[in-house]
């Protein structure tokens, strides 16, 4: 199965952790729908932990779905789900128990992925907790891998284990698509810019077929739910839906698709910001220093495919901050003889650069810009 660009959904932890149900993702899959975000490209709809039953069944030892909250089954929802033009999606653990205590895959590796098989699954997010032997994470990640291979449906392989035993080393060694790399998001400003952050140096190890995930986003949570804690604002989530995007994380919405204002779904679905995201180069983003050392104020750069470049100016800090970046940063010399013709992602505005330099327009706190350029003669 290849999985060329990010995958793009949303999935139930965020927001509901164990308060889910089908009426739940059923009117989440309509809102998916009816607000455009299927079509901007938002298909998996994924829930997340607490759907079974605590025990397995005695007889069959499969894993259950819980009749008080999924009374139609899976299979009947995951058809709903299929008949809306979105894919399925559900979670299991390659521990003994799930992190948050229900049965987890350990040893029934391949009767789950059968199972979920059976339920008509499309994408498997494969946790961490609970496992029974330390430093075996390669070995654990490998045998769900081929369970889902072998299980005669493609599955795409979401691997979940907070970036420990080096994961981005060996993790597309598993066939997972995707694969977590960090601890869970919160809905503030210092987590999600820590994750961005924390990641910018192992996007060497995101690729085509098996992406970076840094988490499900919160934008559009405002506090609301099971990661809320103070929250953001819409400058904030501009920024985290920037970081995301330009580091070619898949995307996977964690607020309530129902209550969705207008402002949050026009940011998820920003064409320019999407294009870049969806980019099917899938080229490594990379940092630029601020020009003075402010290290809370800096560029992410990323070549993309026929020749343009995305620039995104960042100011994780607290005061307000401008710039100045170099073209050579990016590989432009002023021998070249080029500049860089430069259209805000945000407001669609063209602008030019200087044949040496762009100049940062004073940004925010916890402000961004991001641009798609292009070089062109001076
Ligand atoms: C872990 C994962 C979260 C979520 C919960 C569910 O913490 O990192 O994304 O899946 O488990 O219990």
């Amino acid at each position: 199965m290849l999985i060329p660009v990010p995958p793009m959904g949303w999935n139930t932890w965020n927001t509901f952790a164990a308060d889910i149900n089908e009426e739940l993702i059923r009117s989440a899959a309509d809102s998916i729908v009816k607000l455009g975000l299927r079509e901007a490209g938002y298909t998996y709809v994924v829930i997340d932990d607490c759907w079974s039953l605590r025990e397995r069944d005695p007889h069959t030892n499969e894993i259950v779905a819980d009749p008080a909250k999924f009374p139609g089954g899976m299979k009947a929802l995951a058809d709903y789900i299929h008949g809306k033009g979105l894919k399925f999606g559900i979670y299991s653990c390659a521990g003994v128990r799930t992190c948050a205590d229900y049965p987890g895959s350990f040893g029934h590796e391949f009767l789950d992925a059968r199972t979920f098989a059976g339920f008509g699954v499309d994408f498997l997010k494969y946790d961490y907790c609970n496992v029974p032997v330390t430093g075996q994470a390669p070995l654990l990640y490998r045998r769900m891998g081929q369970a889902l291979r072998t299980c005669g449906r493609d599955i795409l392989f979401s691997a979940c284990n907070w970036g420990i035993e080096e994961v981005g080393t060996w993790i597309r060694s598993t066939g997972a698509h995707m694969y977590r790399s960090t601890g869970d998001i919160a809905d503030n400003f210092k987590s999600m810019s820590n994750i961005a952050t924390g990641q910018i140096p192992h996007l060497s190890q995101s690729a085509p077929n098996c992406f970076n995930d840094l988490d499900m986003l919160t934008v559009g949570m405002f506090g609301k739910g099971n990661v809320g804690s103070s929250g953001c604002t819409m400058v904030d989530y501009q920024t985290q839906f920037s970081f995301w995007t330009l580091m070619g994380s898949p995307l996977m919405l964690g607020c309530d698709p129902r209550t969705m204002t207008p402002e949050i779904v026009g940011l998820v679905t920003n064409r320019e910001l999407l294009r870049i995201n969806q980019d099917p180069a899938g080229l490594q983003a990379y940092r630029i220093n601020h020009c003075w050392g402010n290290p809370e104020c800096f560029t992410l750069a990323r070549l993309l495919e026929g020749g343009d470049i995305a620039l995104g100016f960042f100011n994780i800090s607290e005061n307000p901050c401008g710039n100045l970046l170099l073209l050579e940063h990016i590989g432009l010399t002023y021998e070249s003889g080029m500049r860089l013709r430069m259209v805000d992602c945000f407001t669609g505005e063209e602008h030019y650069s200087g044949r040496d330099t762009v100049k940062v327009p004073k940004l925010p706190p916890h402000g961004c810009l991001v641009y798609r350029c292009t070089p062109v003669k001076a």
